[in-house]
């Protein structure tokens, strides 16, 4: 049994629809293959073509070699259903261009895997007005998911988020300006991005209080440590940032992207999940965990997805705004003024 062996392979619909963001490389990579393994169409959201079909290609070759090894619960096809959609989340009309593009196809949906994300990056401000990493691993991301609701209410019984967030989100130092699309005081690569990755936990469990009647079903993950190159945006690392990589190195913390799309993979199709929405679930998988007090405080989570909506109204679907505003606890005044 071979690294294999930690991806939770099951034998799934033909007439699945898969999207993963960000998977022409890292984590993505290995969830968009693995998955397409099982027998879905997978379509792979990413900015560029010429990168996807690369991804594509490789993905092909190693699925040969899946399958010469006999791995179990794949497809005899001679290739994956692998498909390219365009997607800069740094965009809000690129984002809004896959998200038409989808919706013109009239395809369902039975997963969709919030995957993309930045890390350590310098300051850039978007052509939206918005710090990079706040739209491209909370905001766009968002905005798709919301699109995509009414679509997933209707594909089947068994329908799945999986928000890619991280462990880090449990160092944040609140921000409720940041939360609310404005740039740091201070910019901090670190703040900014484990301040993102608190949202994603946040919005599972928002969007979840709006489908308790549904079956879409909303899972976060943390995938442990991946040696990739999501650091690659950072040109200055912090020392504490390069001691912390080291000491996880030490202890063989550090993971391949294979071993660490596990859990992505894990929320998105394991048979046992079903039912068990507004979960957390970190690399171990044995149980479902607890994200901090943070991400779990019920005021907060509705500061933030007011603050959501009037960021995207123009954007976002009509219907969703009101079902998610009839969901909003009108008592939310600490969580615009108080650093946590
Ligand atoms: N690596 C870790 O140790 C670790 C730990 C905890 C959580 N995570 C989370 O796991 C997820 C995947 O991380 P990874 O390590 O696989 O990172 P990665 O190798 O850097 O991949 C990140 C993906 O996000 C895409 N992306 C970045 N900016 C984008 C944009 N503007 N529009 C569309 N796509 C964009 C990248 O596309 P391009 O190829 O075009 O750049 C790439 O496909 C992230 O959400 C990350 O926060 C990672």
């Amino acid at each position: 049994m071979g690294p294999r062996a930690s991806i939770p392979l099951v034998s799934l619909p033909r007439e699945y629809v898969v999207i993963v963001t960000g998977g022409d490389t890292g984590i993505g990579y290995e969830t968009a293959k693995f998955i397409a393994m099982m027998g879905p169409t997978v379509i792979v959201a990413c900015r560029s073509k010429e990168k996807a079909e690369r991804a594509f290609e490789q993905m092909n070759e190693e699925f040969q070699q899946e399958k010469e090894q006999g791995t179990q619960n794949i497809i005899s096809d001679d290739r994956l259903r692998l498909e390219f959609a365009k997607l800069d989340l740094a965009s809000l009309k690129s984002t809004m261009d896959f998200v038409e593009g989808f919706k013109a196809s009239s395809r369902k949906l039975h997963v969709l895997i919030c995957n993309a994300g930045v890390m350590m990056s310098d300051e850039i401000i978007t052509e939206d007005k918005y710090e990079l990493t706040y739209q491209v691993n909370y905001l766009s991301q968002f905005l798709i998911m919301a699109h995509f609701l009414p679509i997933m209410k209707t594909s089947g019984n068994d329908v799945r988020i999986v928000l890619v967030s991280s462990a880090a989100h449990k160092h944040c130092h609140y921000d409720p300006n940041y939360a609310a699309g404005e740039r740091m005081k201070k910019h901090d690569p670190l703040q900014c991005y484990s301040n993102t990755k608190l949202y994603q936990i946040m919005q599972m469990y928002s969007i979840d209080r709006m489908l308790e009647k549904t079956h879409v079903e909303l899972y976060s993950v943390h995938p442990g440590y991946v040696s990739k190159d999501l650091y690659r945006r950072n040109r200055h690392f912090g020392k504490r940032f390069n001691c912390f990589r080291c000491c996880l190195k030490c202890l063989c913390m550090i993971k391949t992207p294979r071993k660490g799309s596990a859990t992505s993979i894990y929320a998105a199709v394991s048979p046992e999940l079903k039912g068990l929405s507004r979960a957390y679930f970190t690399h171990s998988r044995d149980a479902a965990e607890f994200p901090s007090n943070t991400a779990r405080d019920r005021e907060l989570q509705d500061y933030l997805l007011q603050c959501t909506i009037d960021n995207l109204r123009d954007l976002l679907p009509q219907e969703f705004i009101q079902e998610a505003l009839n969901t909003v606890k009108r008592t939310s005044t600490k969580a615009g003024s108080s650093n946590h």
